[in-house]
């Protein structure tokens, strides 16, 4: 009941919402996510959302199968690229989808990398302020950590996901089969948020991925899926707890602080996993240096990101001045100031009192960078 005191008013809106989701692993998965909206539907007709490099690989087939069931579906697709993660490309899609006739009864199918999942699920965020979606993640990155945990987002030219929103997918379709046309570079780049994983969480993964990287490198289904699974048991598992990155989440961002920047002071020439492996060797030398993260763990690490194919080393071009300002726009900042996610062991954070990131010194990142550059 409204309440009036005086010449306030009180509005009581307590919320409690279950937003839990199933994620489903296979191979060639198309036909079983069709029987899926079928039999459970999420809505009366689906837009699917993908970009100009995966929409010719794969939307054609999706739809066959959606409308094999008897069910509506329409692709809408915008330009592949980081570039294209903007409020550009989802204006065009929202006026695609309102000319199409889709309302509120609708629901949108994310067919692509942690580009089109970001993008697609803030249109879902948004249109018609909001509609269900499900995330089909296609590359590697997508699989491990950005089709999980709901967060959406798109790029502004003051910082990366600057606008954005919490929405979690309906459901998660993992279909492994859909790496087998990723180019070697993506591919690759996709490996650094599993490192990441292993690292901030799971000494015992991280071991399966320093014995097992030459086989992860074959891309064999059984592997796509042992890491796929592992990638998203680890993440689940922190956005359960803290779904809103109050504290935990945090350690999920290990390595982005710096990674962030240098993918956006490179044009995006740097792709967002390889931007992170470096920014995990620099967060791991500030941690390094402070104490916390050993010598031999750090070694640890940067022989595997290297055996994944990864840049350890900041690009020559980048200045420690642009780096620690880019760094400081980024949203993880507060007041201005950068914080940092730093492990202590391999499979271990810094919790910061029960922060999980906390300020540097200047001095301290300027070291990190150096030795960074050799
Ligand atoms: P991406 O979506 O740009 O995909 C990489 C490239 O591969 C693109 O050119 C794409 O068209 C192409 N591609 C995708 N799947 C393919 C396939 N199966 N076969 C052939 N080509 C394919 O990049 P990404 O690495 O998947 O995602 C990076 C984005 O994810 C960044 O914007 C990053 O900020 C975001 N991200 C979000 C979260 C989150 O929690 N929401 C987490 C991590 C990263
Ligand atoms: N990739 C960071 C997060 O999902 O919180």
């Amino acid at each position: 009941m409204v309440e009036l005191r005086d010449n306030v008013m009180r509005l009581t809106l307590k919320r409690e919402v279950d937003e839990s989701y199933d994620i489903v692993f296979g191979y060639e998965m198309f036909p079983q996510i069709a029987g899926n909206l079928r039999s459970s539907p999420i809505g009366s007709r689906y837009a699917i959302i993908t970009d100009s490099n995966v929409g010719p690989l794969y939307a054609e087939g999706l739809e066959e199968s959606l409308r094999s069931e008897g069910l509506k579906a329409d692709t809408f697709s915008f330009e592949a690229g980081e570039e294209n993660k903007t409020l550009d490309s989802c204006e065009s899609l929202v006026r695609a989808l309102v000319r199409s006739g889709y309302g509120r009864d609708s629901a949108i199918l994310a067919l692509g990398g942690g580009v089109v999942g970001d993008a697609a699920g803030f249109v879902a965020a948004v249109y018609n302020r909001g509609i269900p979606y499900v995330q089909i993640p296609t590359t590697v990155l997508a699989q491990a950590d950005s089709s999980v945990g709901g967060k959406t987002a798109v790029d502004t030219e003051y910082g990366k996901n600057l606008i954005g929103a919490f929405k979690q997918p309906e459901r998660v379709y993992i279909d492994v089969a859909t790496l087998r046309t990723l180019p070697e570079r993506q591919y690759r780049a996709g490996l650094a948020e599993t490192i990441k994983h292993g690292v901030i969480q799971d000494a015992d993964f991280f071991r399966y991925l320093e014995e097992n990287m030459h086989i992860v490198l074959q891309r064999s289904p059984e592997s796509s899926l042992h890491i796929a699974k592992n990638n998203c048991r680890i993440k689940g598992n922190v956005v359960e707890i803290d779904p809103h990155e109050k504290s935990l989440r945090r350690i999920l961002n290990y390595g982005h602080t710096v990674g962030h920047a240098l993918e956006r002071l490179s044009g995006y020439e740097l792709f967002h996993g390889e931007a992170v492996s470096i920014g995990m060797m620099v967060a791991g030398r500030i941690s390094n240096e402070l104490g916390y993260f050993p010598e031999e763990d750090l070694e640890c690490q940067e022989r595997l990101l290297t055996a994944a194919g990864l840049p350890t080393k900041i690009p020559p071009s980048m200045t420690d001045g642009s780096i620690i300002a880019a760094s400081s726009s980024d949203k993880k900042a507060k007041d201005s100031r950068v914080r940092y996610v730093l492990p202590v062991s391999i499979g271990r954070m810094h919790d910061f009192d029960g922060e999980y990131a906390g300020y540097v010194d200047d001095k301290v990142v300027i070291e990190a960078l150096r030795r960074t550059r050799q």
